[in-house]
């Protein structure tokens, strides 16, 4: 079995001529992220910025499947709840099995309020520096907050992205803590992903073979963390990128994108874009419910590339154990167990799981993290 990284082993490089962690302290105290820099006429990208060679692989896009033939699946929700419920379960398992990445339609959330969700953090980001300064902060405590670079101290090289999060802790958030400009729009959009959260966890679990309340059960997907990214037009795309490629450490991601495109998901071994469908919702399995599903279901890598148009702007829904279950240990669901299908992996909490996954995983250096999960053979 491979031996894992000690959580908080730092990635961070800097070299005689180069005081990396200087430039990040700078960047960070301008609290004017990405877009400031954009803003103050940047024409170049930052050395802070610049990734080196293996993150900058296969940069060019592949509109529609052009190049590859290959397309991210459609699932049509449309009739799930009666006439068409056999038929959805069928197409959510296929693209669970093969992609992890689906795009999803007819999945009830109306345009108006994926439009506004999307509208509002914009405007967020493009508020004057000195308004938005106030909400800046690396404060984990805090339930909202905006930052750049959520792994700025520890990564090889930031990404081209200012952030804003919003942690609904098992469906609440205090309102008050949130930006008035935000504050409507995100709610509403919660209020309905957490609906079709419900829909989607009694469909994989029927996927799966399963009762349909299995995975509502098991508590593996009450807590919502809404993301925001707003990645800004980029004077040299080519040196950079949005979002390093990784896996979520989730059980279930739900993400929003508006039409700029950039997004990429690895699916036999090359990268395909995922062309954005307008009113489609885009969902993936996360590490943790590949591994709950004992292999059966694909936690696919992605990425997202810059652009010198933009911005492209993303809303992220993360499904994770909420409260006490965080601590709460899931490994292979045992009803899918049997001779032919041992457990691949051991057994792991969701703290336990992040922890590693923030500190020396994925998102910071592109290796994946749920390997260091798998039982041995020898074993
Ligand atoms: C993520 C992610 C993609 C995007 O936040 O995990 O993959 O389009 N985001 O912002
Ligand atoms: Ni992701």
């Amino acid at each position: 079995m491979q031996t894992l990284p000690s959580p908080g082993e730092s990635v961070t490089y800097s070299g005689p001529h180069y005081d990396r962690a200087k430039e990040a302290k700078e960047f960070d105290e301008t609290k004017a992220g990405v877009k400031g820099l954009i803003d103050s006429g940047v024409a170049k990208v930052p050395r802070l910025f610049i990734h080196p060679p293996q993150n900058l692989r296969d940069l060019s896009s592949d509109t529609d499947g052009a190049a590859t033939g290959l397309k991210v699946p459609i699932v049509d929700m449309m009739g799930y709840r009666d006439s068409r419920r056999r038929d959805v379960v069928d197409h959510l398992r296929r693209a669970s099995e093969t992609w992890g990445f689906f795009q999803v339609i007819n999945h009830g959330i109306p345009v108006h309020v994926m439009d506004g969700v999307l509208e509002a953090v914009k405007q967020f980001h493009e508020q004057p520096e000195g308004v938005k300064r106030e909400w800046y902060s690396r404060d984990d405590a805090k339930k909202f907050r905006y930052y750049s670079n959520g792994d700025l101290f520890l990564s090889k090289a930031a990404t081209w992205k200012d952030s804003l999060f919003f942690d609904f802790p098992s469906g609440e958030l205090d309102p008050e803590a949130v930006p008035l400009l935000c504050r409507e729009p995100v709610f509403e959009y919660e209020k309905h992903t957490e609906k079709l959260k419900r829909s989607l966890s009694e469909l994989l679990s029927e996927a799966l073979g399963l009762d349909s309340g299995y995975l509502g059960d098991i508590g593996c997907m009450e807590s919502n963390r809404i993301v925001n990214h707003y990645y800004p037009t980029c004077p040299e795309p080519e040196l950079t990128l949005g979002t390093i490629n990784h896996s979520d450490a989730t059980f279930l991601t739900l993400l929003l994108q508006n039409h700029h495109g950039g997004l990429q998901v690895r699916h036999q071994d090359r990268w395909v874009d995922v062309s954005p469908v307008p009113g489609a919702i885009l969902a993936n399995i996360g590490d943790l419910m590949r591994l709950v599903s004992n292999d059966k279901f694909k936690s696919a890598e992605h990425r997202v590339l810059v652009r010198r148009t933009g911005p492209r702007v993303s809303v992220a829904c993360f499904l994770f154990p909420g409260g006490k279950q965080k601590s709460k240990r899931y490994g292979p669901i045992e009803e899918l167990l049997d001779e032919d299908n041992p457990p691949m992996y051991r057994e792991t909490s969701f703290t336990e799981y992040y922890g590693y996954y923030m500190s020396s995983g994925n998102g910071m250096n592109g290796e994946p993290v749920l390997p260091y999960f798998k039982v041995s053979e020898s074993n």
